[in-house]
């Protein structure tokens, strides 16, 4: 079958998606947990690279003088952000001295505030879609992190005296605002230092991040009170790439556990965001610890790549590092099944995304089919308008076709299994396991890319139905 005509099927199977999302509003509640915070956007052009450099005195071989991956002073800002610019890759570095913190005040700004965590962003995205009740985790909530919330009622947090409300109407005065700055730079903008010109050759972002709560899983006793007294349907987890060895971030885990076991027998389904996650021994842990005892796991190519490299498939991480398509991706995402043996597993990569979960799953296949055909759809709303928080933009794709780029991937998926129905249906199954997976629209020039992949995971799951 050519393109065009599978165009044309897959369209006819992304007319269930207002139905889909009709549906969200049937979902009685839903949490998000733990990492709340503010992102602070700034677009970074080539020269303020070069006058944030000379202010700081730093020359071309400082810049490139890279010996930790942490925020210890304001020279490793710049030395975070240039290497990203230069490559035009996406990095998370920390800090947890507030003089960087106060050097990133004064010296960078920002263009705007928005949502940030994964927590947070999933909790704004889900409650826009309708779900009666959405309740998120935050271990700081001044006035200045309330102002991300959407003005919605259906989206609570709790106040100092553990009293669930419109998350948007606390303030609780005493918390201080945590602040990531999203320093996002264009593709094709150029720096000159030391005689040499670096063009950025994709557009992307460095997070410098400050937040000396999620570096530490702090958790809200109100919160935790609430989900042992009150089942919810689903728990989207997250917060743990925050952590490090040095930060106690193995042991931390450890704290969670029975948490997350008492949630499970409260019935709450429940989903890990695994999230790129540096530190190599919170890494291993989360993989080895929180991953096999939740329902769900959503990962991107890089952080099934990452999962590769501490679980001793290097073969296959390198392969997959050679070559990031769909065929490699699928064993990747196999051999993470198996290995962490969680019954459904969920990648999303560029036009496609594929879920693979145990045959008796309380999902069935068809029911992710719908779930991951929404999921695609708002996520592209989002891509083309820039943000979801007004409930008219979740449909803006409705209508566009799925992309070459994802039908060529899911063919050669196809073509590999030997299951060539695959490509018009969606639905297989490969040892034993139920196989889903869709090739999704793409939006040309998206206007926005942060928080997509929290988003299309938990629409993902809380949308099948
Ligand atoms: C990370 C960052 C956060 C950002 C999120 C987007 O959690 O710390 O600032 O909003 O990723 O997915």
């Amino acid at each position: 079958m050519t393109n065009e005509e599978l165009k044309k099927i897959w369209l006819e199977k992304f007319k269930s998606v207002p139905e889909s999302l009709k549906k969200m509003a049937t979902v009685k509640s839903v949490a998000t947990a733990f990492n709340t915070n503010v992102d602070a956007v700034l677009k970074v052009k080539g020269n303020r690279i070069l006058e944030l450099a000379k202010k700081l005195n730093l020359s071309l071989a400082d810049l490139q003088n890279i010996t930790h991956t942490k925020l210890e002073s304001p020279e490793d800002v710049l030395k975070g952000l240039f290497r990203c610019f230069s490559r035009g890759i996406a990095e998370e570095w920390l800090t947890e001295d507030k003089l960087v913190y106060d050097w990133m005040v004064e010296n960078l700004g920002y263009d705007r505030l928005q949502m940030g965590g994964q927590g947070g962003i999933v909790a704004n995205a889900l409650a826009v879609t309708g779900v009666q009740k959405v309740y998120a985790h935050t271990n700081s909530l001044p006035e200045l992190q309330a102002k991300q919330f959407l003005e919605l009622d259906n989206l609570l947090s709790f106040d100092e005296q553990g009293q669930a409300k419109p998350a948007h109407t606390i303030n609780r005065e005493l918390d201080i605002p945590l602040i990531h700055w999203m320093l996002e730079f264009d593709k094709g903008e150029s720096v000159t230092i030391g005689g040499q010109t670096f063009t950025c050759p994709k557009s992307n972002r460095f997070i410098a991040t400050y937040d000396p709560l999620n570096l530490h899983l702090v958790m809200d006793k109100h919160f935790i009170a609430q989900m042992a007294e009150e089942p919810v349907e689903y728990i989207v987890l997250s917060g743990f790439h925050a952590l490090t060895e040095r930060n106690n971030g193995v042991k931390l885990q450890d704290d969670v556990i029975p948490i997350i076991n008492q949630w499970k027998n409260n019935g709450d389904l429940i989903h890990l965001e695994i999230a790129s996650t540096q530190d190599l021994a919170v890494r291993k842990a989360i993989i080895k610890k929180i991953a096999p005892i939740v329902d769900s796991i959503g990962i991107n190519e890089r952080e099934a790549i990452d999962i590769l490299e501490v679980t001793d498939f290097d073969n296959l991480a390198q392969k997959c590092n050679e070559n990031t398509h769909s065929v490699n991706m699928f064993e990747a995402l196999m051999n993470i099944k198996k290995h962490i043996k969680a019954p459904r597993v969920q990648l999303h990569m560029f036009g496609l995304y594929i879920t693979i979960q145990d045959k008796n799953f309380k999902i069935s296949p068809e029911a992710n089919l719908r779930g991951m055909m929404l999921a695609a759809t708002v996520a592209a709303g989002k891509a083309g308008t820039g943000s979801i928080n007004n409930p008219e933009n979740l449909l803006w794709a409705q209508g566009q076709t799925v992309s070459d780029v994802g039908l060529n991937e899911l063919r050669d998926l196809a073509q590999h299994l030997n299951k060539p129905e695959l490509i018009s249906s969606g639905i297989t199954e490969i040892e034993g396991y139920d196989i889903i997976a869709i090739p999704t629209i793409l939006v040309e020039k998206p206007v926005t890319l942060v928080g997509m992949g929290d988003t299309i995971s938990s629409i993902s799951l809380v949308g099948a139905r």
